[in-house]
């Protein structure tokens, strides 16, 4: 992945547990690049070994980091470093949805050897559905915190996000989650 993931999961451990701690992870994760750059893709592994040596030092699981830090990735980064992209998605949280599938094509321009998740939305009577296909694998609760912090993003009410089914544990090659719109 891009450096960028992996700058961005240090600029969340040190905002919110500190540098001592970031250099804690570092040390427990045993990689051999301390500075990641921005545009140099780097292999999956040193994110995968990150975000294990979060999990292990701050004594959470893992999920739980992936879900803080999808939440990170929209709020933190997403909307400050990239505004105008974020902007271009919609101006609902619904709109936004709805066009996330094509969200990646505008990310090329600037990362052109991304690997881009895919998604499919679509409504389903008064709820809507997001398939989330990956390459990658153990990244659903980053997707999870990554929905949670786009609707933060519209500082919209009454939202709930279901993970309908897993990958992992389906007959499905996807994720699945269920946008329900309270009444
Ligand atoms: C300006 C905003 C965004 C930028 C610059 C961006 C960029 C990236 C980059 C660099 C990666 C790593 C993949 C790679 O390097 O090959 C990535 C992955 C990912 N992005 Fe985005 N992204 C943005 C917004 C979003 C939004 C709004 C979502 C909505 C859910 C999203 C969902 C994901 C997911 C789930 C992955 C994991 C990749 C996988 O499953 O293989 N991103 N993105």
């Amino acid at each position: 992945m891009y450096g960028i993931i992996n700058q961005s999961i240090q600029d969340l451990v040190v905002k919110e547990f500190g540098e001592e701690t970031w250099l804690k992870i570092i040390a427990k994760s045993r990689i051999d690049v301390h500075e990641f750059q921005n545009h140099q893709v780097y292999d999956d592994a040193y994110t995968y070994r990150l975000a294990g040596a979060v999990s292990e030092v701050l004594q959470t699981d893992l999920n739980t980091v992936l879900k803080m830090f999808g939440e990170f990735w929209i709020l933190e980064i997403s909307m400050k470093k990239y505004p105008s992209m974020m902007a271009s998605g919609g101006l609902s949280f619904k709109e936004f949805m709805l066009n996330l599938p094509n969200f990646h094509n505008r990310v090329y321009l600037t990362y052109p050897e991304l690997i881009a998740p895919e998604f499919k939305v679509r409504m389903d009577g008064d709820s809507m559905l997001v398939e989330y296909h990956s390459q990658r694998p153990g990244l659903t609760a980053m997707m999870e915190g990554m929905l949670h912090g786009i609707v933060k993003m519209f500082k919209e009410q009454g939202i709930l996000i279901v993970l309908e089914a897993e990958k992992i544990s389906s007959d499905l090659d996807h994720d699945l989650f269920r946008i329900i719109w309270e009444k």
